[in-house]
């Protein structure tokens, strides 16, 4: 009897195992997410999509007539294998130049140790990009922040948005709410923007303080391609250097709600050094502007709560030695443009309600802001002259 329990509970295993191989084999490889472009450079660029399935990813890229080149990463002597997520870098580009690309998967029939068998290989449409140049006399960029994953809010600005202009996209954090799942970074934001503007012009993500929110947070690096893996980096884009600040959560890392698994004051202070560096280096003392892009607002306020103050007292005066020309930031949900005598640390700060979005333009002349509210007009403007 004990062993005819035995053998029916083996059978059972063996018809589940054999149903779910074959349905995984009936299903046809396909892309799910993407493409969409992180980590656009003077050379480089990434390109991420999803797969259904285990395959080996690569995109196909080629410039004016030339012929599509297959590139595909290796990692310690491995070519990239994978599934869900892959990311794909491409270096060796020209500055200022218009590439186009198409998606590539080659997926496995048979996967051993010594036989491989592939199956079909799929591609996507032609999608475009540009990479920046030192050299461009204008670029223009958008910034969106506090869409606390209402992507329909998102889909709503982009309708109004110029996307066609804009060389790129900041996302300048509380993008999502909290992060449980993956199916939220899809349809909190990331779809949207792929459906809109991801393809062909890249974002650059500030995360805010409730990107660090449920169990899911830990992973939402996995869905970006960061300078250094590091969610605080800059980046030179033509004549101005934009610094791109982590503020971290807003309430002190012993507050109850973050349950003990709050460490946002050591991360600031190591984000602090390696600030100070970045203000002394040739790309920030290059650039003719240097923009600040922080979730948080880093200003003197007596209403300041315990995140805000930790950035004035430690951010502020490092900002304001180095003289930045501009702080773009989100978090308050209400309109407001400080100027440089009134911020505390003479710079003006420019901060973005949760139901409207800027459009700037930067050229030898300045920086020109558009905020724009829901319905695509322009609610206040601003011009910061050199
Ligand atoms: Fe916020």
């Amino acid at each position: 009897m004990f062993y005819k329990g035995i053998f029916f509970v083996a059978f059972l295993m063996l018809f589940s195992v054999s149903t779910k191989t074959v349905a995984q084999e009936d299903e046809s490889l396909t892309f799910l997410h993407g493409p969409y472009l992180q980590n656009v450079t003077e050379t480089g660029a990434t390109i991420i999509f999803s797969t259904n399935k285990l395959s080996v990813p690569g995109v196909l890229i080629k410039s004016g007539d030339g012929k599509f080149e297959l590139i595909q990463n290796s990692t310690d002597g491995l070519i990239d294998v994978g599934k869900n997520i892959h990311k794909v870098r491409i270096e060796n580009l020209d500055p200022g130049q218009q590439y186009q690309y198409k998606l590539f998967a080659k997926e496995f029939i048979e996967y051993h140790p010594y036989k491989v068998v592939y199956g079909e290989t799929i591609n996507s449409e032609v999608y475009s990009f540009k990479t920046f140049a030192s050299n461009q006399k204008q670029i223009n960029f958008t910034v969106f922040c506090d869409i606390h994953h209402q992507a329909d809010k998102l889909g709503k600005y982009l309708d109004s948005n110029n996307i066609e202009k804009q060389d790129f996209y900041f996302l300048n954090g509380d993008i999502l709410g909290h992060i449980e799942e993956e199916a939220q970074v899809y349809s909190g934001f990331l779809d949207t923007c792929i459906s809109k503007f991801a393809a062909e012009k890249p974002f650059f993500y500030a995360r805010g303080n409730h990107e660090t929110r449920g169990k899911f947070a830990r992973n939402l690096k996995n869905y970006l391609d960061l300078p250094d893996n590091s969610f605080y980096y800059a980046v030179s884009i033509g004549n101005t250097r934009f610094v791109i600040l982590d503020s971290g959560e807003d309430k002190p890392d012993t507050q109850e709600v973050y349950a003990g698994l709050a460490d946002f004051d050591k991360f600031r202070l190591k984000q602090l050094e390696w600030l100070k560096k970045e203000v002394v280096s040739k790309e920030f003392k290059k650039a003719q502007f240097n923009i600040v892009i922080v979730h948080m607002p880093i200003i003197k306020n007596k209403e300041n709560r315990y995140g805000m103050e930790f950035l004035a007292e430690h951010f502020g005066p490092v900002l304001k030695k180095a003289k930045i020309d501009l702080m773009i930031s989100g978090h308050m949900h209400k309109n407001k443009w400080i100027n440089a005598k009134k911020s505390g640390f003479n710079y003006p700060v420019i901060i973005c309600s949760n139901n409207d979005y800027i459009e700037a333009e930067v050229d030898k002349t300045g920086i020109s802001i558009h905020l724009k509210n829901l319905d695509g007009d322009i609610i206040d403007e601003h011009k910061i002259e050199k």
